[in-house]
Parts: C-alpha cells; structure tokens; sequence
C-alpha cells in the first residue's frame, strides 16, 4: 500500500514539476516585461549584453539600469571593446550606479573573457563562476538566458516565489539549499533561460513582498502557501543580530564659493573607491571620534548628527565643521578634491554621505536626482 502511495505522489510531482512551468512559460508569453538586454521572441540574447545586466541589476533597480545599459552598450558594443577601455572612464559612466567595485569587476572581467576565453564568454556555470564579480546567482543567470542551460537562478524574487509556492517556513538563509532544490526541480529542459526570466518577472510583478496578487498568478492553484493563507508571510527571515555601533566624527569643511571637501575612499573595501566626507575612522569596536581631522582648525560641533545602518554595524556620525580652509591637504593622507556644490548631486556618493550632505545643506542639494 505505502510502495502504490509512493509511486502515485511521484507521478503528481513529475506531472506538476512539468505542468508548472509550462503554465509560468504561457504566462511569460503574453506578460514578459520589455527590457532593454532582453532578446526578441526566437532571438538568441548576446551573452555580453546578458553579462551586463546582470552586473549592473546586482543592487540596483531595473528602472534606473535600463539607461546605464544603453550608454555602456553604445560607447562599448562588444566585450572586446570594453577590455580596451580606460578603466577611468568605465568609472566615470558608472557614476550614479554605486558600489564601485562592481565596475571595476565589470573592467576585469571582461578583459579576462578576452585573455582568457578567446574574447567569448564561457557557457557552463562552473566556468562563468571562475569569472571576476560573477558569483554564483549571476553565473546561473547567464547560463541560463545566454546559453539555455538548465540552471536555477536563485535572487531574491525568486526565494519568494519558491518559499510561497511550496510553503517552505524554514527561515533564510537557512531555507536556501531546499529553495535552490526545489527551483532546479522545476527548471524545464526547454527554454530554460525564459523560464530564468519568467520567475523573475513572476516575483517582480504578481508576488510582490506586500499584496501579491495572487488572484491573477499563473501558478494561483498549485501555490501552497496562498492554500494556506500564509503567501504574504513568507519567506521568513532569521532575525537580525543587532549590529554593533561605531561612532565617528565628520569634518565639514566648505570654501566661500560652496565647494565642499571630499576624499575618495581606497579601492579595497566597504564603499571601496566611493566619495566621502573626511571623518574619523570607523573602525571595529572602539570609539573613534578622537582621531584627527584633516588639518587642524578650531573645528566645532555643529550639533548635528546622522546615522546609517551598514550590513555589520550601526554608524553614528557626528557632524563638525570650520570655517578655516587649507587648500594644500597632503597627499599622503588620502585623495583629497574640492566639489562643487552643484556637482554634489551628479556623484555617486554613498547613502551615509547623501545624508551628511542633506543634514548641512538641506535636501534641495539632490533635487532632481
Ligand atoms: N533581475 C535580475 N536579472 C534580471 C533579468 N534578467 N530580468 C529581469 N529582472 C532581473
């Protein structure tokens, strides 16, 4: 009896993990979002652009990549051009896009696609990871949209769908392996790469985190989690550790035209390569707001006071200021520029930053960005 229940429930679960992507497959026809790196019905996606977008939607919208993706497409059309290009400039059209390191990754992996592999991206997962910032959720991704390889790419949106879709109340990140099992048990050996997409779309239109609207989803029948009247609860996350908090001061220093000075922090690590308003450091586990200002200056506390949240710690930032200015900083102890007030905007400047620049002068100073 329990062998015939068997078979009978692996019978359901074959027909199912093929019923289901047919009908998210059906749904993608007539609904697939137009996105810019997307190829046309029966074209095949040129690897590159796929890379590109890959690269670009890691923390970023898909409605700010969609004009970074064309100018980098335009001035660099192929992999080979852009291994040819002035990482300086790669930079500077990645202005606005933040998180630097990304576009640094972007520079190395395309001239190690080029030196590498022959100027051509490689097809198999296993060898896309061995590629520069291409982790694992990206090397899936590209396997799948640019080679129809039958991987599962596992993002955000695709964890709420699965976690819903099959109930799972497991909390993330330990949920992550049945997730990852579970999307590959559904990914069909035809059209792969927009089934990759569809699941995209699926979580980033209908299962939305709040109000998905489940009444209009393809898979509204076979989802477990709308059955048990728990789809807006999932996915679970493990509670957060509280994050240790860093204290440091910000040395606000402004010339009589309105430039304000800035440093560029160094390439390696949190906000590598990024602007910033010179500060005492931010180290681990000590109060740092005794370490020395730039240049020394009856600096004073213009009792203000901003606060980001890092992945790993709370920063508290307190505000000083002095109207002296030294125009010669030494070189030795950083990247020093003067920036325009009207150039504030336009840099890619981090959030903790943006909000030093709100706190001294007002939020008009990103009006329009
Ligand atoms: N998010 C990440 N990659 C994407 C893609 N290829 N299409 C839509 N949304 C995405």
């Amino acid at each position: 009896m329990s062998v015939m229940l068997q078979e009978v429930n692996d019978d359901n679960m074959a027909s199912k993990n093929k019923l289901l992507p047919a009908l998210l497959l059906a749904w993608y026809d007539a609904h697939a979002r137009v996105l810019p790196w997307r190829s046309k019905p029966g074209e095949t996606a040129d690897p590159y652009q796929v890379w590109m977008s890959e690269i670009m939607l890691q923390q970023t919208t898909v409605a700010t990549v969609g004009k970074y993706f064309m100018a980098f497409t335009t001035r660099w059309p192929t992999v080979g051009d852009l291994a040819r290009a002035e990482l300086d400039d790669v930079l500077r059209e990645w202005a606005g896009l933040g998180y630097y390191a990304r576009a640094r990754n972007l520079h190395a992996c395309a001239k190690a696609v080029v030196a590498d592999h022959g100027g051509r991206f490689p097809d198999t997962e296993q060898d896309l990871l061995s590629l520069p910032g291409v982790g694992p959720y990206t090397a899936a991704a590209i396997a799948a949209i640019a080679f129809d390889r039958p991987a599962a790419a596992v993002d955000g949106n695709v964890e709420r769908v699965m976690s819903r879709l099959c109930a799972i109340e497991t909390p993330l990140p330990g949920a992550k392996t049945e997730i990852r099992t579970r999307t590959l048990d559904l990914v069909p050996a035809d059209r792969p790469g927009d089934f990759a997409q569809a699941l995209m779309d699926l979580g980033a239109t209908i299962c939305t985190p709040k109000n998905p609207n489940c009444l209009i989803c393809p898979w509204m029948s076979a989802c477990r989690a709308r059955e048990l009247g728990i789809a807006e609860t999932l996915p679970v996350k493990a509670p957060k550790k509280q994050r240790p908090v860093r204290n440091a001061r910000v040395f606000w220093a402004e010339r009589a035209d309105g430039a304000v000075l800035m440093r560029r922090r160094e390439d390696k690590g949190l906000l590598g390569g990024m602007l910033e308003f010179p500060s005492s450091g931010w180290a681990t586990g000590r109060d740092q707001t005794d370490l020395a200002p730039p240049y020394a200056s009856g600096w004073v506390s213009t009792q203000k006071q901003i606060e980001h949240t890092f992945t790993h710690f709370h920063l508290v930032l307190d505000l000083h200021h002095t109207d002296e200015v030294f125009e010669d900083l030494p070189a030795n102890q950083g990247d020093w520029r003067w920036v325009a007030r009207h150039d504030l905007a336009a840099e890619a400047l981090p959030t903790a930053m943006k909000k030093v620049a709100v706190a001294m002068l007002g939020s008009d100073v990103f009006r329009g960005y």
